[in-house]
């Protein structure tokens, strides 16, 4: 078995009075794709966020590359901050800046490396996401499309060792949804990054998902491959990949 890359251990954690995540414990392994899933308002978001210590939990035990990411200090943890990448639901551009500098800023902020360095690193990644000929385009003239790989440019402009994508394909059509999907198992595949993702639609699990965690009020359901997610007889997820909504 792999040592898992995050170790997510009895987590809970509260909006004042309500508990939104009750004792969650899951792994993600290195170089695979996690798809976490679930019903609207289960977590899923809340869950992310305490990961990356963006929220802090009430209590339990995150572990990121082996290391217990709430108690961390600042300085260690935003050094570690810099090998993950982050895609949120609302993940704007900036609006004033050209595609090229919304890209340059992780680079410019994390690193002390020269401009012309800097430069050809946005370009192989604007490359990598197909938006080479919208270097110098406003985010206001690109399509939801586009704007979501320049998005995923700027997440990945550090090379992270770890991804995470918060609904990366809502408000997408199918086949922009299907797009970024290929461009999301190029990351794993040429990149060998390890990629977590919060979606629910069920072509893209099928089409990228290694392992499922399967989230229901707070708690986790269900946790396991693609493979064993789709022969479960838990009546939530067996329901969820056989009509693809939560029942
Ligand atoms: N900042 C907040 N303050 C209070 N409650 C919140 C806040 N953010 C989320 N919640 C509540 O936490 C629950 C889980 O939300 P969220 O993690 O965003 O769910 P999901 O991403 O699965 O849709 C919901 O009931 C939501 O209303
Ligand atoms: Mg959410």
């Amino acid at each position: 078995m792999k040592e898992p890359i995050i170790s997510v251990r009895d987590l809970v954690s509260k909006f004042g009075e309500q508990t939104i995540l009750h004792d969650v414990s899951l792994d993600i392994y290195p170089r695979e794709i996690t798809v976490i899933l679930g019903r609207s308002g289960c977590g899923k978001t809340t869950l992310v966020k305490n990961i990356l210590q963006l929220f802090q939990p009430n209590s339990g035990s995150v572990k990121i590359f082996n290391k217990e990411v709430t108690t961390m200090d600042e300085l260690e943890f935003n050094s570690m901050l810099s090998k993950i990448g982050m895609l949120f639901q609302n993940g704007a551009l900036l609006n004033s800046l050209t595609i090229f500098d919304n890209v340059s800023i992780p680079l410019e902020q994390h690193t002390e490396l020269s401009v012309d360095i800097i430069a050809r690193m946005i370009r192989v990644k604007l490359k990598l996401v197909d938006l080479t000929q919208a270097e110098n385009m406003l985010p206001a003239e690109l399509s939801g499309g586009m704007k979501k790989r320049a998005a995923l440019a700027r997440a990945i402009a550090l090379d992270p060792v770890i991804l995470i994508c918060d609904e990366p394909s809502a408000g997408l059509d199918p086949l922009t949804s299907a797009s970024l999907d290929e461009l999301i198992l190029k990351l794993k595949n040429l990149l060998k990054m390890t990629i977590v993702i919060v979606t629910h639609e069920l072509a893209s699990i099928h089409r990228i998902a290694d392992r499922i965690i399967f989230l229901d009020e707070g708690r986790v359901l269900f946790s396991g491959t693609l493979q064993e997610a789709k022969k479960t007889s838990i009546p939530e997820v067996e329901t969820f990949f056989r009509v693809g909504k939560f029942g």
